[in-house]
């Protein structure tokens, strides 16, 4: 698929302000810092779009993006950034349990997982509970560049594993990095095929 047009619609804290939920919509979601926004950057070809930072905690709303006119593409706040307070993780999970449940557009959730590291207990769970809502996801392995290909390889092997002995299937997978544009075609390509359904 090709990004003709990508742009900013609205931030907000509240499913019911988001946009009229008539496009398809895709939400990407994961750690603080694993890289929603950057791969959002990268997939519309449009550096600064969403906004990056080096410190977690730079998303704190639901950002609505508008590509190609006909589907919606949403960065959100990570999970598990031990550095707030106890007030603020609730605030945000909230925010983020009440739009995953509540957004009827929703076709396709994103949950990024770094791919340096070896199965995580919090990204484990937190597709469990999707899994267990019947809320249709993927996985992207983000930061692919920053170690070989086969250490990335084993990461998405070991998670692989560890989810089977729980699912009888098991979500498509995608490896990527911002940094050097990988996996572009192959997360575009999929949502160009779901959105043609
Ligand atoms: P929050 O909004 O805080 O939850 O973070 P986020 O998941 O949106 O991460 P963000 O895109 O802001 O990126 C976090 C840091 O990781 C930034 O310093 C990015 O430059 C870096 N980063 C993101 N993706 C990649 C990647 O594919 N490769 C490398 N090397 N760095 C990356
Ligand atoms: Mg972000």
């Amino acid at each position: 698929m090709t990004i003709q047009d990508a742009k900013f619609l609205m931030s907000n804290s509240r499913v019911e302000e988001c946009p009229a939920p008539t496009l398809p919509e895709y939400a990407f979601i994961g750690r603080s810092n694993v890289g929603k926004s950057s791969l959002i950057n990268m997939l519309t070809n449009h550096k600064g779009l969403a906004k990056t930072s080096s410190s977690p905690g730079k998303t704190q709303l639901i950002n609505h993006f508008l590509i190609n006119g006909n589907w919606y593409l949403v960065d959100l706040p990570g999970y598990g950034y031990a550095k707030i307070s106890k007030d603020a993780r609730a605030k945000w999970a909230r925010m983020i349990n009440f739009y995953l449940r509540r957004r009827e557009n929703l076709t396709c959730v994103f949950v990024l997982i770094d791919s340096r590291h070896q199965p995580q207990a919090v990204d484990l769970e937190f597709m469990e509970q999707l899994g267990s809502e019947g809320i249709p996801f993927v996985m992207v392995f983000t930061k692919a560049d920053k170690q070989s290909g086969s250490r990335t390889s084993q990461h998405v092997v070991q998670y692989l594993e560890t989810m089977s002995k729980s699912w009888d299937e098991l979500p498509r997978h995608f490896v990527t990095s911002a940094e050097e544009k990988t996996g572009r075609d192959e997360v575009l390509d999929f949502i160009a095929e779901i959105n043609q359904q």
